[in-house]
């Protein structure tokens, strides 16, 4: 009898491994940090061995605690930090050089120097991204362009490229595959015909033979090494972990709108079974392909989230301990006239400004560490409240009519209540938060489960998301008007700032 779905959760800090049954709860979890490197200023690395073996550890931690053998798993789902780049040796089966995580800005450059000579249209037309140094393609052309012979050895055919995704696949079944989601966040995809761009490929120098082949999110791709776990265990869903959240949130319908408050916030549209194509510097990017079908997203990436929680921990040191944070600010009717831009590693979408840094302004006498710390809460429901504003900016320079009623909100910084009613006087729409908050590894559970029949439909899926508590948007326009517009002001004085 097989129990339980296993969802592999790889995060930027963390790797996770959390056991799910049939009623989308959660039976055990494990989790375990891995550790950064920061070799150059701008520069984030990580050590793919690193990644397995904590991946590892955990998912056999998850079982072993739980008292739950291999045999009683009915299939392994993936969900992923998204964009980070390796290459590794097809024989040896070593990666050649550390993984460039998603946040590490060296290729920014290269991509000022594409965005001169025009190069950004075409990008955007095929992979529906901006040009910037998040994506995989730069961090790809820099490795091979780095590390020494590499782009012979690509071209042989002795080496594989891959996000975090293929590689974990990699590692428990041999297979090098990538799924359509991922595939999305290299900028080496096309979206619209969904398979490798030969004038992307050709942009950025990248020989085909080092691509993984791509799959879709909710099917067998295959099974485990038996001596992983001690029996074959079916791989059958990956996603990029923003895409299994929107998926573990049930967004499957256009205009639902999920915001996972992490490291960074990711926000992200549900578009239906066509893309839209964003005039206001969002993301346009595969949601997930299942039985055939592939779900499109608009989604807007602000890269520091609760990290400006955490800066207020270790930088400023005015908390000892992130869940400090609410009551500080509490301390203070509200911040008082002081706004904190987070733009520690320069503004994410809209902005998309790699030369913006963290200001803190409307500083006065009577400003105080409540002050800033509201700020910096605040800053957080900012940033997203632009977003959603981009968003329907787009959808409604597209003509579609896609209703959008309310935003389902997860990740660390989402018990935070008073986040969660400032977010929703900002966006005027409610924000609600499940009763399931780790939406990512549901997300990669159900896609796994669907694709070996351990759930039947994806409305049997959406009927078990439950509300935990609704935030009711209770400012007054005129405020609300005001209060964005001083944000917008903040935003342009940390604007151009590195130079
Ligand atoms: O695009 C980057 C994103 O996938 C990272 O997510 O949760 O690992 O910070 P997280």
């Amino acid at each position: 009898m097989k129990h339980y779905i296993l969802a592999l959760d790889q995060g930027t800090t963390s790797s996770r491994a959390i056991l799910f049954d049939r009623a989308g709860q959660i039976c055990a979890s494990a989790a375990q940090e891995f550790p950064q490197h920061f070799p150059q200023s701008g520069w984030v690395e990580h050590d793919p061995n690193e990644i397995w073996n904590s991946q590892l550890t955990v998912a056999r931690k998850v079982l072993h605690e739980h008292g739950v053998s291999g045999a009683q798993i009915a299939a392994i789902g993936i969900a992923n930090q998204r964009e980070t780049t390796l290459v590794w040796d097809r024989k040896s089966g070593e990666p050649i050089a550390p993984a460039i995580v998603w946040q590490d800005r060296r290729t920014a450059d290269l991509c000022q120097q594409l965005r001169a000579e025009g190069k950004a249209k075409l990008i955007a037309d095929a992979s529906g991204l901006e040009l910037d140094a998040y994506f995989s393609a730069t961090k790809l052309k820099w490795l091979l362009d780095h590390v020494p012979g590499a782009r012979e050895r690509a071209r042989r055919g002795a080496l594989a490229f891959g996000t975090i995704d293929s590689w974990l696949t990699y590692k428990l079944t041999g297979q090098h595959v990538t799924d359509v989601s991922n595939a999305s966040r290299t900028m080496l995809f096309n979206i619209h015909l969904m398979r490798w761009d030969s004038d992307l490929l050709h942009l950025f120098d990248i020989p085909e033979e080092l691509l993984p082949q791509v799959v879709s999110s909710s099917e067998e791709v295959g099974t485990t090494h038996a001596a992983l776990f001690g029996a074959e265990i079916p791989v059958a869903g990956i996603a990029g972990d923003q895409q299994a959240a929107t998926f573990g949130q049930a967004c499957m319908t256009p205009g639902m709108v999920k915001n996972t408050y992490g490291t960074g916030c990711f926000m992200l549209m549900h578009l239906g079974r066509h893309p839209v194509a964003s005039h206001n510097r969002l993301l346009t990017t595969v949601g997930w392909r299942v039985d055939g079908a592939t779900d499109y997203l608009l989604e807007g990436s602000v890269f520091m989230g609760g990290a400006t929680v955490q800066w207020l921990r270790d930088g400023l040191g005015i908390i000892s301990q992130s869940s400090e944070v609410e009551a500080l600010a509490a301390s203070v009717p509200d911040s008082g006239g002081v706004y904190m831009v987070p733009a520690f590693v320069g503004l994410g979408a809209p902005h998309w400004d790699p030369y913006a840094r963290g200001t803190l302004v409307g500083l006065s006498r009577g400003s105080n560490r409540g002050h800033i710390a509201r700020a910096a809460l605040e800053a957080i429901a900012y940033q997203s409240a632009e977003l959603m504003a981009a968003m329907q900016k787009d959808v409604a320079a597209a003509h579609r009519q896609i209703p959008l009623t309310e935003v389902r909100a997860d990740g660390g910084a989402a018990c935070n209540n008073m986040l969660m009613q400032f977010q929703a006087d900002l966006l005027g729409v409610p924000v609600i938060r499940p009763t399931v908050t780790e939406t990512t590894a549901l997300g990669a559970a159900y896609l796994a489960g669907l694709a070996v029949g351990y759930w039947e439909t994806q409305e049997e899926i959406r009927a078990q998301w439950r509300c935990e508590r609704r935030f009711e948007p209770a400012m007054p326009e005129q405020r609300r008007l005001e209060l964005m517009g001083q944000w917008q002001r903040a935003v342009e004085r940390s604007r151009g700032w590195e130079l």
